[in-house]
């Protein structure tokens, strides 16, 4: 979604500010601004468009600090100049960039208004620039706590007084704010791959926490005024990790980066000499483990669908009824909470609005979560206080790739966990311990064959519609595949189970539509041949992602992927969709990094 940037300190802001805001493009791109303060006065530059717009608009040589930036995604007001953030109060003292959604805007609005406030933008981010200016207070940090107290919805804000501008104040409900610790100098952001070319050292703000910000160091305190005390985390992120390197996308590297970070997944926690796995941020000992009876996994997007792959990883092989649902759905129907069930929240980002809300949901009821997240210290990561950091490293382009899959990496981990403790035989346990070390290697293979997919590629970017059908995991894979293509080459994509298809979409195949069947080598290879051949009597094109062996079908096109444990292969098979994804984008010429109309993190509900 949206993202700020702010700094304080002896350096001008306004570059640090723009690449700041280069790195956070990818989670909202509609408009970007930045506000710096330079002699009592503010200097405030703000555009529709992308990140490269404002740098166009932007004087040579623009000094201050300090200064506070933004890129929009648009909720309140449509994408435009006087959309975009920061917003000012009527003298141009104050500016305030925002994430989030204040709820009462529009009551606020209307009493500014009867007091005379001219509004010149139709955000409800405006409003606070108002407020903040018509409190009655000596500094800014007890202004802009006066103002909060006025308003109910959720923020991550950052504001600068042009005639005070030796702090800048930041304040957090419901959407993230990290401070970046430097040498005499301070940074602020909504994600930490805004600060990591400039300190590894964060703290991230907890809701309903405010932060005056100086260059040499911070206070952090409770909306009502307690002091709170803030121990800062090292973050693991290289700064070269944010670049494409010798890529045209960052999907792409993303997606070639899949041997390594599925290696980070794994480090550490493979115990071949009692063939299982250990996780050291479950927390859970074994006897409490052993009282789960079920364990329920949400997630948003191809979080939930990786929760999937999870659900059938953990019920084959610790034997424990598990079950995926959209986070989204989950926390809207009133849920029962079980205190036998375990749940299991899944975020890359570790910020989704729905998934935050459904962990909420569970643990105000009583019931136990852990989070499988990528990002370090995130806000689902410490709603929950434990669970498995994937350890990916930085995912840019908006749709999941190598997230994706590490994610249903950590599943196989805790499933093999749970399993060992359970039922799951010795013999078994090894070799699947033995079949995740195989696994960078295996992927490292797919990825080597790249090639084969481009002809499929570029005939399927001919096509209007695409089906993905698989049964049991493969149908979690046709998922992710149909989901993926869907994103990045805005083709209509459906992915069914394959044995739902006669009873419905199958009245759609033709020649002119064509479906990617998921067939590994399994107990159920002959019935999804038999779909197979279904398709083909309707004369529907059909390609193919599996495993070597003999077919005795025709198809259109075919991908391989090496065989694992029958438990693991839906990690392998789902690797070509990526790529064949990526290609069919590349073919119909989209954006592939940034698609229309999404964005990586989904901080409003
Ligand atoms: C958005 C993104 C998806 C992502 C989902 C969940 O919808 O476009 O690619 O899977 O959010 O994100 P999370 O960070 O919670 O994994």
């Amino acid at each position: 979604m949206c993202g700020i940037v702010a700094y304080i300190g002896r350096q001008d802001a306004a570059p640090i500010l723009m690449e700041g805001l280069h790195r956070l493009e990818y989670r909202g791109y509609d408009s970007a601004g930045l506000a710096v303060v330079r002699g009592a006065a503010l200097r405030l530059y703000k555009t529709q468009g992308k990140v490269r717009n404002l740098e166009h608009l932007l004087p040579q040589g623009l000094k201050g600090s300090p200064g506070i930036a933004h890129t929009r995604w648009a909720t309140h007001g449509e994408p435009s100049d006087r959309n975009a953030h920061p917003h000012t109060d009527a003298a141009s003292r104050y500016a305030i960039v925002h994430n989030g959604i204040i709820e009462n805007a529009a009551a606020l609005r209307a009493q500014l208004t009867a007091q005379g406030v001219e509004f010149r933008s139709d955000t409800d981010s405006e409003v606070l620039a108002h407020l903040i200016a018509a409190m009655p207070a000596d500094t800014l940090e007890k202004a802009v706590r006066a103002a909060l107290q006025l308003v109910t919805g959720a923020y991550g804000i950052a504001v600068v007084d042009a005639e005070r501008p030796e702090a800048l104040v930041v304040a957090r409900q419901g959407s993230p704010v990290i401070l970046g610790v430097g040498d005499r100098e301070m940074f602020v952001a909504s994600d930490a791959a805004a600060l990591v070319r400039h300190t590894q050292s964060v703290v991230h703000l907890d809701d309903g926490e405010i932060a005056v910000v100086r260059a040499d160091g911070f206070e952090t305190s409770t909306l009502e005024g307690g002091p709170t005390v803030k121990v800062p985390l090292v973050l693991e992120w290289q700064a070269e990790a944010l670049g494409k390197g010798d890529f045209a996308h960052f999907m792409h590297k993303e997606i070639a980066e899949q041997p390594e970070a599925i290696r980070r997944t794994l480090s550490g926690r493979l115990e071949p000499r009692f063939q299982t796995t250990h996780l050291g941020g479950l927390e859970m000992a074994a006897r409490e483990l052993l009282e789960v009876r079920r364990i329920k996994i949400l997630g948003c997007g191809s979080a939930y669908i990786a929760g999937c792959i999870g659900a059938q990883l953990i019920e084959q092989l610790a034997r424990i009824p598990a079950h995926a649902e959209p986070a989204s759905e989950f926390r809207y129907r009133n849920p029962v909470i079980e205190p036998d069930t375990l749940y299991v929240a899944v975020s890359q980002s570790g910020e989704t609005f729905d998934t935050l809300a459904a962990v909420q949901e569970v643990t105000r009821k009583g019931g136990r979560a852990l989070g499988v997240v990528n990002a370090v210290g995130s806000t689902i990561a410490r709603a929950c206080g434990r669970g498995i950091y994937l350890h990916a490293g930085p995912e840019i382009a908006v749709v999941s790739t190598k997230t994706f899959t590490c994610t249903a990496v950590a599943f196989a981990l805790l499933a093999i966990h749970l399993g060992r403790l359970r039922d799951l035989s010795t013999g078994h346990g090894e070799r699947l311990v033995a079949a995740l070390e195989a696994l960078p290697d295996q992927v490292a293979a797919i990825l080597a064959n790249d090639a084969a997919i481009e002809p499929i590629a570029r005939s399927i970017a001919g096509y209007h519609d695409v089906y993905f059908v698989g049964r049991a995991a493969g149908y979690a894979v046709a998922m992710e595949g149909a989901l993926k293509l869907k994103e990045v080459s805005y083709q209509h994509a459906e992915a069914y189970p394959a044995s739902e298809l006669k009873h419905g979409p199958l009245a759609l195949i033709d020649p002119q539509t064509p479906t990617v069947v998921v067939l590994p080598r399994d107990e159920l290879f002959a019935k999804n041949v038999s779909t197979i051949e279904e398709i083909r009597a309707r004369r529907g094109p059909i390609y193919l992602v599996t495993q070597p062996g003999p077919l005795a079908v025709a198809v259109d096109g075919l991908l391989e992927v090496p065989s694992s444990e029958p438990e693991l292969d839906p990690i392998l098979l789902n690797i070509p969709l990526q790529l064949l994804a990526y290609r069919v984008a590349l073919a119909r010429g989209t954006e592939i990094d940034q698609p229309r109309n999404l964005a990586k993190s989904v901080t409003v509900e």
